[in-house]
């Protein structure tokens, strides 16, 4: 949510905070502002409704505010409507301290009060407001002082970039619970909500912990804890291509995030350096755990937002069914607020791309309070998950920039079918043969996931029937139930169009009433046991006038009787249809969301990463 960018070094600052900006806008993209410092120690700033392009306009590319630091900001809004008033950056009355801010004060309200009594007027809704105003209160000429100051006072979460006009030649970056890097080239420093933002520009960056503030000068960095004690710091070097937080010729990032699956796929089974199908053996080497130690495992809570939970569900039918361990499924929202039981013996497992996610943050915090081991599987590494877990397992998807998950899914997919085979070798819950099977059909997910996605222009001319839908379903049973409901966000989260998933046997409980004539129903159909269940879920939709859109494994020509239109699907194992069945189900909600007009990357009210509870 929000995204942040500052730089202080020898070039023009502002073209290159809207180049970061721009990485950075699928956090958040109501609203976006810059600050610069000026000469005769004055502070410009511009801020403007809408997306950043309107901000770029404004200033043409920047060129209209000269300085060499500076800091911007673009927004999701929580407090206030997206309005320029309460965009980023927030001053105080004298415009002298600027403020970009990612994160909640949660006791806004208390120290609005506070400093209202003390003479204090607020212009904006917003809680960041608060801190540019605390900021003045406790400013004597020394900002690391005052920064401090604040941050004893202040509750929630805080990544900022703070601009002080009178001291031009340094910016600071602060951290508690939001994200926050910083990095540094021959020319100057930066600071950035996430590596993609200053990718172009250097590979060299630290991460910034909590409760930890850094100072930026034209050619160094310094490092503080809230107590004003400096500290030592190693930076990381990212091996990222630049190429991945640009669109490289597709007219979308989910276009070219789908077609980069095959790799993401490719390179979580193999990541370079540290294969993790080796022979006839699985290795993860990150779990650092002895066979001894995994077969010591009773039980695995799942625990994961969104597609990432969805990715989870499937988790728990591979895993349960390949290595017989039982796995629980939550919510991450849920999980830390309904007391769960964890068991001795019991393992987490959180799922992130982003591995910021406010809430799934906050269960795996849960978990290890409770004396429990996190294993995280993530995808941007060096993130708050990534760092605060026991255990990290990378899905090495590469940075995903459009708001709607495709790739990163289908990698953390990956990581679990491995989990899932690696604990039924120590448990021997599989034959020789059939784990020969396994591990010669997940080699062959990447060309089949390929296949699927050049066969793309029967999906699109299908999508293009449905743009005026109103309501989609989309039904399966047992994994098919895990990739409809994956299936059916996708749909809704770029195309507007209401769906929901279904367990194929659960629709006749009350949800077939919404049935009318021609509504479309994705029935989902990869399980060679369930076919014929499935199939006569189908039967009682057409009978209630639906349309049936079946997608199915190639061998099952017998569903063409029931289905309307059929999409089918290379022959693979049963544990892992999911990472094939889900490609056309992606397809169509990307050329329906296309035909509409909508806004593939940026859809309406959402952000990539959910910083906020
Ligand atoms: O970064 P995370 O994987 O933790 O994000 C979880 C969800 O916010 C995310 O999957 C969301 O549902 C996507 N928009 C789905 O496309």
């Amino acid at each position: 949510m929000c995204g942040i960018v500052g730089y202080i070094g020898k070039e023009q600052a502002a073209p290159i905070i809207l180049d970061g900006l721009a990485k950075l806008e699928y956090r958040g993209y109501d609203s976006a502002g810059m600050a610069i410092a000026g000469e005769d120690h004055q502070i410009n700033y511009k801020k403007a409704v809408g997306r950043l392009k309107v901000l770029e306009e404004l200033t043409h590319g920047g060129e209209t505010m000269p300085g060499t630091a500076g800091i911007g900001h673009t927004r999701w809004a929580t407090h206030g409507a997206p309005s320029d008033v309460n965009s980023h950056p927030h001053f105080n009355k004298e415009k002298t301290i600027a403020v970009v801010h990612n994160g909640i004060i949660e006791n806004y309200i208390y120290l609005r009060d506070y400093l209202m009594k003390k003479g204090y007027e607020f212009i904006s809704q917003t809680d960041t407001e608060v801190l540019a105003h605390m900021l003045d209160y406790y400013y004597k000429g020394n900002p690391l002082e005052a920064i401090t100051k604040v941050m004893h006072r202040v509750e929630g979460s805080y990544a900022l970039g703070v601009l002080f006009a009178d001291q031009p030649d340094q910016l600071f970056a602060v951290r508690k619970d939001s994200p926050l890097i910083v990095g540094q080239n021959e020319d100057g420093c930066f600071i950035a909500s996430d590596v993609p933002a200053i990718l172009k520009y250097t590979r060299k960056v630290y991460f910034v912990e909590n409760q930890e503030v850094v100072r930026l000068r034209e050619d160094h960095m310094h490092f503080y804890t809230i107590d004003e004690e400096e500290i030592h710091k190693e930076p990381t070097l990212i091996d990222w291509d630049a190429n991945a937080a640009e669109k490289c010729g597709y007219e979308h990032f989910m276009l070219k995030e789908m077609y980069e699956q095959p790799k993401a796929i490719k390179e979580t089974l193999m990541p370079q350096n540290n294969p993790r199908i080796r022979g006839d053996e699985i290795t993860i080497e990150e779990l650092d755990m002895t066979d001894d130690e995994l077969r010591a495992i009773k039980k695995l809570h799942i625990v994961a937002c969104g597609s990432a939970y969805h990715a989870g569900v499937t988790g728990k039918y591979v895993i349960e069914g390949l290595a017989r361990v039982s796995v629980e499924v939550d919510l991450a929202s849920e999980f830390r607020y309904r007391n769960p039981i964890l068991e001795e013996g019991s393992m987490v497992i959180v799922i992130s791309q982003s591995g910021e996610t406010a809430d799934t943050l906050a269960a795996l915090r849960e978990s290890k309070a409770r004396g429990f081991k996190v294993l995280g599987i993530v995808n941007v590494v060096g993130s708050s998950i990534a760092r605060e877990a026991d255990k990290v397992m990378y899905t090495w998807a590469g940075p995903e920039i459009a708001v709607a998950t495709t790739k990163a899914y289908s990698a953390q997919l990956i990581a679990l079918y491995l989990l899932a085979m690696k604990l039924a070798r120590v448990n021997n819950t599989v034959t020789k043969e059939e784990y020969q099977k396994l591990l010669c059909d997940i080699k062959l997910l990447p060309d089949q996931v390929e296949l699927l996605l050049n066969n793309k222009n029967h999906i699109q001319k299908f999508a293009n029937r449905y743009i005026g839908a109103k309501d989609v379903f989309f039904i399966g049973r047992g994994i098919d139930y895990a990739i409809s409901l994956e299936g059916s966000l996708k749909l809704k989260e770029i195309s507007y169009i209401h769906s929901e998933a279904y367990a194929a046997g659960e629709l006749k409980h009350g949800t077939i009433s919404l049935i009318e004539d021609k509504t479309l129903v994705a029935a989902v159909s990869t399980q060679e046991a369930l076919y014929q269940k499935t199939i006569s879920n189908m039967v009682e939709l057409k009978a209630r006038g639906a349309f049936v859109l079946a997608v199915t494994n190639e061998d099952n020509k017998a569903i063409e009787k029931e289905a309307d239109y059929v999409i089918y699907i290379p022959k693979t194992n049963a544990y892992f249809t999911n990472s094939l069945a889900i490609i056309p189900l992606q397809l169509f909600s990307y050329y329906v969301s296309l035909g509409k007009g909508c806004d593939v990357d940026k859809p309406r009210n959402l952000a990539k990463s959910v910083t906020v509870e």
